[in-house]
């Protein structure tokens, strides 16, 4: 299988206990937002889900794209180098991520997001295109290794990420682990 991202069965589609919470979100005329989603709006199905598998939740994002719309190239985290989230995709089906590796010696750096928080980047003419996928309600991704999103559609993207943890760890979850955790829930692999 690949390394970026598997779809997952864990039979919740939905998170949030408010199915209308995204139209509380302020978007209106803007290309893309980022927003921190407050744990108590996520549904206690899905916490238990996390759990139980001994696991919890480091904290919540929601990520908006508008119609014909998108997010620039970048990386989530960097330490630890391949960590991971769970990503619901409302989008009609028809947005894409696409994943990117440097060029060899390139070094990321590091940048301030709108909310807060850092990722990381390199000039786009300085990495390749090494895998792209359309994602589901959830997909597990690797969002260490550079990625982008396209909405080459006439919808809004709506996309909830939940990054995870350990609950013995202080770092958030890593790739190969949760490979090993969520083997069970692969869809289409
Ligand atoms: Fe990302």
């Amino acid at each position: 299988m690949n390394q970026y991202c598997v779809d997952l069965d864990i039979g919740q589609e939905y998170i949030l206990k408010d199915k209308f919470y995204f139209d509380k979100l302020k978007v209106d005329g803007v290309p893309a937002a980022h927003f921190y989603l407050p744990l108590e709006e996520i549904t206690e199905e899905f916490k238990t889900w996390v759990d139980e598998h001994d696991l919890r939740i480091r904290y919540s994002e929601i990520f908006y794209s508008s119609p014909n719309g998108g997010i620039f190239m970048h990386s989530d985290e960097v330490d630890p180098p391949n960590c991971c989230k769970i990503n619901w995709i409302y989008d009609q089906g028809d947005t894409w991520i696409n994943w990117y590796m440097p060029h060899p010696g390139v070094e990321l750096t590091k940048q301030n997001n709108t909310i807060g928080g850092l990722y990381w980047d390199c000039p786009p003419d300085q990495c390749e295109r090494v895998h792209r996928a359309k994602v589901g309600k959830p997909s597990l991704l690797n969002v260490s290794v550079l990625h982008d999103i396209e909405n080459p559609t006439e919808h809004p993207r709506w996309c909830i990420s939940i990054v995870l943890q350990e609950k013995t760890a202080d770092k958030r979850l890593e790739w190969h682990k949760a490979i090993e955790l969520f083997g069970p829930y692969f869809k289409n692999v």
